[in-house]
């Protein structure tokens, strides 16, 4: 098992952080305290419901109050324009076949198909963990799993899991990063698990690297935990408080000695600066241990971390012998104001996806955006970016809200019915949005 311990121990009811935090950040800004309370919150929900859960064993499909009706969605307006017109567009497509040079991933729209089904479900796979499998845990409004990403300009090739095991054949594959990070690993190994007869697969789970093997490829999906890539005091043992947590923004190699020799490196690192404090970096040598840390605003902390990890790459990756990529932010959906629901609460009770094109919320931070693209771009070991922060913004509707845990146990009908403190509009749900993204990948593999 391989529970976070700070996520089962007994914690601060929700909320309470948020509100100290209110009473400190009190007489700033009114814009920096909604800031502080959106991220912490999203913080809390984090926190609680960051843990490698055990699996869960045959959930009983919850009753709820009052459900979602399970209702054919109302065609959204961009797909009834234009719906019979791109179904025939689709059919003499101009779109180009993928190709990663030439066609941005980012600039494109969510097309609804009921016909579209996931590769797996939270029922058949089981390598799930009870936070994302949304279904299991009482959703009932599926809709969300029938949209498919559309580039403007080109075709994304369907994921395919054996042309995906065999691109992977002799080889390891390793995501590393937080717990959207797990989510795509989760995913991933959800789609090819479904070609592999049983017998021929296994896992090991650990507390911060977990390995899936499909032996007829001799091949690895492996999951490694460092949810700020650099070293932190709140990796391993989860420190509940974002003012206690303190990151090495110069330090990597206790991490990173475990990615050496993997042939396909996926990272990740955001949600988990996003406390709306600033970061207590700690960087040399410094003889009182913990003690000579400063508080650094996000984007110069997110910069030095972030170099500190390409450094590492850029001298420690043939770029010949290994593939390095890197997931730019997976968006939050705290407040709802930033898509027009002025009385919404986050994410909660929304079925379709944002069709306003371009539309960017608070949830994305364009300043880590920005560092990601500079950092990136001036590292010597080429690697791909995964751009999916624009789709993924769209996406409103597919986070798993209160059809998740906490501590281990599903959301109770009290909880569920308390979605301002308990929905979560930072994880995904399975199958979903972390499928589209391996898509992505795969398109690059
Ligand atoms: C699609 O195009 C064909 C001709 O190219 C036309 O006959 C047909 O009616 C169109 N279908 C729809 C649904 O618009
Ligand atoms: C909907 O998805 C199905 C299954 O992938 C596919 O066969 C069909 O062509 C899609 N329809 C449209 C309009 O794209
Ligand atoms: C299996 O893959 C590993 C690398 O992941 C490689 O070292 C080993 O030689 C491979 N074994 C076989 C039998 O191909
Ligand atoms: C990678 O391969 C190229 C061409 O084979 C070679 O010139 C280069 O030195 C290699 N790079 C490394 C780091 O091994
Ligand atoms: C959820 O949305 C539906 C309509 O989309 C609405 O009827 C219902 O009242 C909403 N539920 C809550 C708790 O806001
Ligand atoms: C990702 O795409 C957005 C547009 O959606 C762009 O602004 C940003 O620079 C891209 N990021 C990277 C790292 O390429």
């Amino acid at each position: 098992m391989m529970t976070m311990s700070t996520a089962s121990s007994p914690n601060l009811p929700p909320g309470t952080a948020a509100m100290n935090m209110m009473k400190s950040y009190r007489g700033k800004l009114p814009l920096s305290v909604v800031t502080v309370v959106v991220f912490t919150i999203a913080f809390i929900a984090l926190v609680y419901t960051e843990r490698l859960s055990p699996l869960s064993g045959s959930a009983s499909i919850l009753k709820l109050r009052s459900c979602p009706s399970a209702r054919a969605p109302a065609p959204i307006e961009a797909v009834d324009r234009d719906g019979e017109d791109s179904r025939n567009n689709s059919e003499v497509d101009d779109r180009l076949e993928f190709d990663p040079e030439e066609c941005s991933i980012t600039s494109g729209k969510w097309v609804f198909n009921r016909s579209l089904e996931p590769l797996y479900a939270d029922s058949t796979c089981p390598y799930l963990d009870r936070q994302v499998a949304c279904v299991e845990n009482g959703q009932l409004d599926t809709d969300y799993r029938h949209w498919e990403w559309q580039p403007d300009d080109c075709v994304l090739p369907k994921f395919n899991p054996e042309r995906a095991l065999k691109k992977l054949r002799g080889k390891r594959l390793m995501f590393v990063g937080d717990s959207l990070q797990r989510g795509q690993w989760q995913s991933f190994v959800c789609m090819v698990d479904t070609v592999i007869p049983s017998g021929k697969k296994s896992l090991r789970r650990g507390r911060v690297h977990t390995v899936f093997r499909a032996m007829e490829y001799n091949a690895t999906v492996e999951f490694y935990w460092a949810p700020f890539l650099v070293e932190s005091n709140s990796d391993i043992h989860v420190i509940a408080d974002p003012r206690k947590r303190i990151l090495k923004v110069d330090s990597v190699v206790k991490h990173a000695r475990h990615w050496t020799g993997v042939d396909i490196l996926l990272f990740n690192t955001y949600v988990w600066w996003m406390s709306g404090l600033r970061i207590n970096s700690l960087w040399g040598s410094f003889a009182n241990g913990e003690e000579g840390y400063e508080p650094l605003d996000l984007p110069v902390a997110y910069r030095l971390g972030l170099k500190t990890w390409a450094n590492w790459v850029d001298s420690n990756i043939n770029p010949n012998r290994t593939r390095v990529f890197f997931t730019t932010m997976s968006p939050t959906h705290m407040r709802s104001a930033d898509w027009g629901h002025k009385d919404g609460i986050k994410c909660f009770n929304e079925t379709k996806p944002v069709m306003k094109k371009n539309h960017w919320g608070t949830g994305s931070d364009m300043r880590v955006m920005n560092v990601v693209s500079t950092v990136i771009g001036k590292m010597k070991v080429p690697v791909t970016v995964l751009n999916i922060t624009q789709l993924s913004e769209y996406r409103i509707d597919a986070h798993t809200s209160v059809y998740t845990e906490t501590g281990g146990q599903v959301l109770t009908e009290e909880q569920k019915a308390d979605p301002l403190h308990h929905a979560d509009c930072i994880h995904w749900c399975l199958p979903g949005i972390p499928d589209t993204w391996n898509q992505i990948f795969y398109a690059h593999l």
